[in-house]
């Protein structure tokens, strides 16, 4: 199906679980090395706005393991910086490439450019939405416990927009979840809302709670990001006292179920939102969470072009 992912709010149950049908294979043969062609005589874009480690190369990795060509685009180089407006780029775009990952600070960047350019627009990262980075991170959770629905995701921190993708994907795949966040820094209510509903469908239960502990007790998952986004830098001081209490460490774990795992969409923080004895340690699937971007980034792609 050709379209943008902007948010997980477009997928339907039954496509959410064929990209995870379709990212298991990608990642089955992509080891193998074996040759794929899927994006094979397709450019692809990458516009960022904001730094990336993962996003950005695994989703350029991604691009040329399937047999597509890439072009970055930082819009520290691009006319825009220079206030071309963001119709013109993307009616340029929409005649360059096949389809734009774009990272961007507002939500609405990304659907202009959608839009504007009439190209598929992967959003890797909005300030309202992750939405790649959820629908990689449930895949994680189906590989690992063999199942995801009615399984549990405590989701402790910032409920903004790595929480919103999880609410909905989580309500999508049928996963409990329950985010605890301080006063102030709860999901969107309308985002939470049309998690909700969602979730009416598919049987799970979503909740937003303020104790980290009253929102761990029998996991299955235990999540978190950082407590100042990018883009929050002067909000530093003041989110570092709020977000104290909302870190995810050893005691925390005891609240868990038996066999919780422990998952980051990083950068980590350790001493802040995670200890280094938890990330590091035996419960921890952050690093296959943060592989797994690459064959998620395939299974997407395969399925909005
Ligand atoms: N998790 C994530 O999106 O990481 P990057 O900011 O490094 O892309
Ligand atoms: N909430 C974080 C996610 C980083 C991947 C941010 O927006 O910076």
């Amino acid at each position: 199906m050709a379209g943008s992912f902007l948010t997980a709010q477009g997928l339907s149950s039954e496509q959410l679980f064929e990209i995870f049908d379709r990212i298991k294979i990608l990642k089955h043969d992509m080891k193998q090395g074996k040759t794929l062609d899927v994006l094979q005589n397709k450019v692809i874009g990458i516009l960022f706005e904001k730094p990336s480690t993962r996003t950005r190369t695994s989703f350029e990795s991604a691009i040329l393991r399937l047999g597509g060509s890439t072009i970055y685009l930082p819009v520290a180089d691009l006319q825009i910086k220079r206030g071309e407006p963001i119709e013109d780029t993307s009616r340029m775009f929409g005649s360059y490439l096949d389809a734009l990952v774009a990272r961007v600070f507002e939500h609405q960047t990304v659907i202009d450019l959608s839009q504007y350019s009439g190209i598929p627009i992967i959003n890797g990262l909005s300030d309202l939405a992750h939405p790649t980075q959820a629908v990689c991170d449930i895949f994680t959770v189906l590989e690992v416990k063999g199942q995801v629905k009615g399984l549990k995701l405590a989701y402790i921190g910032d409920g903004n927009n790595v929480c919103h993708s999880l609410l909905m994907v989580c309500a999508l795949a049928g996963m409990h979840m329950t985010v605890a966040c301080p006063e102030g820094y709860c999901p969107d209510p309308a985002i939470l809302h049309k998690a909700e509903s969602i979730a009416a469908q598919t049987g799970a239960q979503l909740s937003v709670v303020e104790s980290p502990d009253e929102a761990s007790v029998g996991a299955h998952v235990l999540y978190t990001d950082v407590w100042v986004s990018m883009g929050e830098e002067e909000e530093e001081k003041t989110k570092l006292e709020i977000f104290k209490g909302y870190q995810i460490n050893v005691d925390l774990l005891k609240v868990a179920a038996e066999d919780a795992h422990v998952m980051h969409c990083l950068p980590a923080h350790r001493g802040l939102e995670i200890t280094d004895e938890v990330i590091e340690g035996p419960r921890s699937i952050v690093w296959q969470q943060a592989e797994n971007k690459m064959y998620g980034a395939a299974g997407i792609l395969d399925h909005f072009l």
